[in-house]
Formats: C-alpha cells, sequence, structure tokens
C-alpha cells in the first residue's frame, strides 16, 4: 500500500470559485440538439419538443453555464436562421461538420431549455464567415430591450423580454485551419477588438471571451495569444482555452499524468496575459475561459466511416465517444487542476453536454444514460462551490512517457459557504491503494459525512443503455477524524470525494 499526507487549512485559499467553473457546451453538431435534447416525436418529449429524460439528467448533474450554439458550427452560422417561423428558417449546409442544419431549434427555443436546465447561456459569434457589425446586431437582437430594429424583431418574434446574455465569445478556434474564416492573430486581435468594443456599446453590462489558441499543441500556441492580445487587451475580459486528451496506446500512467499538461496550459496563458497587462501598463486583469475540455478519440475513426457514408445528412452521429473508467478519472483530474486554478480560470465548459463528446447519451426513440465522466463533473458542480483551498499533498510519485515526478495523488479542497468541507483525490496508482493521513487540525471539530468513490477494476468499463450501471460512484465506510487527523484509504485507479461537515 502506498502512503501519502495532506494538509488542508482554511487559510491556504487559492480564490473563490465561479460557479461558471461548471459550464458544458452545446454545439449544433451531431445528435446534440436534434435526437439529443430536441426530439418532438420521442415518447419522453414535453410541450416544446424537449426531451423531459435528458432534462432531468442535465438538472442533477448541474450545470450553470451553456456555451451555444458552437464550436466549429459558430463560424459559418447566421443567427437570423435561427429565429422567426420556423417554417420560412432556411436549410443550410454545415461546412464544419458536414451536415445540414435544419434551424428548427435557435435561439428562441434553446433559451427555452436553458432555462428548463437551470443554466445560462454563453453565446458564440460568428467571427469566420462574419463580424463585428453582425455581432452587434445579436447583442441588440438578444439584450436591447426595445424600440430598436433588432430589438423589436425579438419581440415580434414573441419574446418580449431580452434573453440577459451575460457571457460571450468572440468567435471559436479561430487561429485553426479547418475553421471557416480562419485568421492570422493580427487579424483577430483586431477583429475581436472591434467587435468587443460595438459589441459593449449596444450592452455595457456583457462580458467578452477572445479565442486563445485552439490547443497548446498549435505550433501558433503563445505567440497567437501575445499578438492578439495587443490588439483587444482592453476591450476583452477572458481567453479561451481549449483542450482535449487521448490515450491511443493504452497507457493508463501516461494518460492519467495529462493533468500535468492542462497546468502547464493555464500557467503559460496567464503568463502571456500578464506579460501583455505589463508592457501595456494596464490596471485590468484578464482572466481564462477554459471553455472547451474533455477526452476526445474513440469515435475519431467512426466519424471517418459516417461521413464517407452520408455526407450531408441532419444530426449524423458524430463524435459519439464512449466513454470508459479511466477517462472519467481523467475528467476528474481536469476538474481538480481547474479548481486549482479558479484564482485565474473562472469559466470552463465539459465539451460537450449531450452525445456529443457527452456524459449523457440518448438514444433516438430510446433511453438516456450517463456515461462515466458524469459522476466526477456531479460530484464537483455540486460540492467544488466556495472558496479552493490549496491541498499541500505529499505523496509518491512516477515517472511516465512524457512527465517525470508525477505524484499519485491528485487533489484539491473547496470550503463551501456553509462551512463544509470537500476534498477531492485522485488515486493514480495503477494497483496500490493508497493511505492517506489527512491533516485537519486547523479547522477544530469536524465530522466525515462522507466518502464517495468511483472504481471499476476494468479501465476499461463502460456504461451503456443496456448496462448503465457499470461504473457508478459508490458509498465507503466513513473514517472520523481524531484530533484533527483522519487516516483515509483510497483505492487504486479511483475518484474520491470526500466531505466534512
Ligand atoms: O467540441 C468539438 C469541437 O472541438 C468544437 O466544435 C471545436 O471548437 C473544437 O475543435
Amino acid at each position: 500500500m502506498k502512503k501519502a499526507n495532506i494538509i488542508l487549512d482554511r487559510d491556504y485559499q487559492i480564490g473563490r470559485i465561479d460557479k461558471r467553473l461548471f459550464g458544458s457546451f452545446i454545439e449544433h453538431l451531431g445528435r446534440a440538439v436534434y435526437g439529443g435534447i430536441y426530439e418532438p416525436d420521442h415518447p419522453l418529449a414535453d410541450e416544446l419538443g424537449f426531451r423531459t429524460d435528458v432534462i432531468k439528467a442535465v438538472r442533477d448533474l448541474c450545470v450553470p453555464l451553456v456555451r451555444y450554439p458552437g464550436g466549429n458550427f459558430v463560424s459559418g452560422f447566421n443567427w437570423e436562421d435561427s429565429v422567426g417561423p420556423r417554417e420560412s428558417r432556411p436549410k443550410r449546409l454545415d461546412l464544419a461538420w458536414f451536415t445540414t442544419e435544419t434551424n428548427e431549434v435557435g435561439l428562441h427555443e434553446f433559451a427555452q431549455w436553458a432555462e428548463k436546465v437551470n443554466s445560462e447561456i454563453m453565446y458564440a459569434v460568428n467571427l469566420g464567415t462574419r463580424g463585428p457589425q453582425e455581432a452587434r446586431d445579436i447583442v441588440e437582437y438578444a439584450n436591447h430591450p426595445g424600440n430598436s430594429r433588432f430589438s423589436d424583431m425579438r419581440i415580434a418574434n414573441g419574446r418580449k423580454d431580452p434573453f440577459g446574455i451575460r457571457l460571450w465569445c468572440l468567435g471559436n478556434e479561430m487561429d485553426g485551419p479547418w475553421q471557416m474564416g480562419q485568421k492570422t492573430a493580427y487579424e483577430y486581435g483586431r477583429i475581436a477588438n472591434e467587435s468587443a468594443k460595438m459589441m459593449k456599446w449596444v450592452d455595457p453590462s456583457i462580458e467578452v471571451v477572445a479565442c486563445g489558441s485552439s490547443s497548446s499543441e498549435m505550433p501558433t500556441f503563445g505567440d497567437w495569444e501575445l499578438t492578439m492580445l495587443n490588439e483587444c487587451y482592453e476591450n476583452i475580459d477572458y481567453v479561451s482555452l481549449h483542450r482535449y486528451y487521448a490515450n491511443p496506446t493504452g497507457d493508463t500512467a501516461g494518460f492519467l499524468a495529462r493533468t500535468m499538461d492542462m497546468d502547464d496550459f493555464i500557467r503559460s496563458v496567464v503568463s502571456i496575459c500578464d506579460a501583455v497587462k505589463g508592457k501595456k501598463h494596464s490596471k485590468k486583469q484578464i482572466n481564462l475561459s477554459f471553455d472547451e475540455w474533455n477526452v476526445w478519440y474513440h469515435s475519431r475513426q467512426q466519424d471517418e466511416e459516417i461521413w464517407k457514408r452520408e455526407k450531408w445528412n441532419r444530426a449524423l452521429p458524430l463524435l459519439e465517444d464512449v466513454y470508459n473508467f479511466e477517462d472519467a478519472l481523467l475528467a476528474g483530474s481536469m476538474l481538480i487542476t481547474l479548481m486549482r486554478n479558479a484564482d485565474r480560470v473562472r469559466i470552463a465548459c465539459l465539451a460537450q453536454l449531450v452525445n456529443v463528446i457527452a456524459p449523457i447519451m440518448t438514444r433516438s426513440q430510446g433511453g438516456c444514460w450517463a456515461q462515466t465522466i458524469y459522476y466526477p463533473f456531479m460530484h464537483a458542480s455540486r460540492y467544488g462551490r466556495g472558496t479552493a483551498l490549496q491541498a499541500i499533498v505529499d505523496s509518491p510519485a512516477y515517472d511516465c512517457s512524457d512527465y517525470e515526478n508525477v505524484p499519485i495523488l491528485d487533489a484539491i479542497a473547496t470550503l463551501g459557504d456553509d462551512g463544509s468541507l470537500t476534498l477531492f483525490a485522485v488515486n493514480r496508482d495503477l494497483t496500490e491503494p493508497c493511505c492517506v493521513s489527512l491533516d485537519l487540525r486547523a479547522f477544530g471539530d469536524l465530522r466525515m459525512t462522507e466518502h464517495i468513490v468511483l472504481h471499476h477494476d476494468d479501465v476499461h468499463a463502460v456504461n451503456t443503455e443496456e448496462n448503465p450501471n457499470e461504473v457508478v460512484p459508490a458509498s465507503c465506510p466513513l473514517t472520523q477524524p481524531d484530533g484533527g487527523r483522519a487516516d483515509i484509504l483510497l483505492p487504486a485507479l479511483s475518484w474520491n470525494v470526500i466531505r466534512f461537515a
């Protein structure tokens, strides 16, 4: 058995956790919208055509923010297509995903759905094939009270009160050659600046996110951020980060160490933001929006085959990764990484939410079930609210393909506003449990109320419609602290949520 020490103290504060750290993402892609959240002829559809089983699964997951409508999709999207009478909305070829977008669901319908699942919308504007004018128009449509062309159009379309969308993405992954309207960093920085300015002139209460690099692996990563921020620093509020991990070779130890890369990525972007701040003698701090993160690789081959067979169909079953147990462990570690950086990462979106690289799956005309990654997200979103506390971890470490000295324990604690304390920890050790000596002396009397563990003997175990409970959390026996210390056993390869009152 491995042994480790963790010290927690209410004074080791990282910062307040913004609830928007537990956001997710619905793109007009694959079966996320059509056949996912929206399936009017499903037996469980509500009066608006939304699946009530999916609504329940999203509510239980606790998702305060949903990014919409893309993704790559947004870079060719005309927002005007998605509003007004449904029968006159155009069908468009979507060049991002080679499908046909019918626009049956648009801003009004999505806002109704978001309300049902208790989420705010983070709306992305098209800065690929369009520009600042269309960006300010949609802000006017969504947020202006009335008596102007676009706000009156919204009212005529049946929505008197503004949607009040507070958070806006200035395009998506504009550095990527796969993006419609790809730009150089300078071109993008200029357009982002002018769009942000005009959007905020329409509604000064909004916040905007500028596109950082689409991954830290882009050859232009770093330079892109520097050049782009140099053009738009004073008018934007956040820089986006996107990162997906994969384990194509079956190297679990290396895969679980990928959050070392995520931490480096975050620290690099923070340094660049602060360097530009210094250079500009600015008083303003730019924070981070990690608005796409997940594991993504299981479905790539399948997608190529789908496109060979049936390009341009509606709602192609794209990006339908089936997540296994080790993916849930990495998702847990990614959540820990986000909370550990909560002082600068204020917004994050698990990409995505339903059917498309998603925690929630559905079958058309069939059931709805939770994938393995559903559980760490649900725990983090439910209990990771309040203040993030640095966990001082002293644990054995291992070397793997890309990293040396990877601690077997990845941990973070949160202090809830009700005084409750939650420790989130992943034991990355492949074979041995870890006995953690937890020092809680700084908190006085604490009582352990729950120890939830997610573990499976097979890292490849998955949940399916037929067998939805193969990988599900279980409760462990409680170990009450004695003199402010508790020895807690974390199984080999496990996600743990340990709660104290
Ligand atoms: O989330 C799937 C896709 O990944 C998004 O559309 C894009 O932004 C990213 O490349």
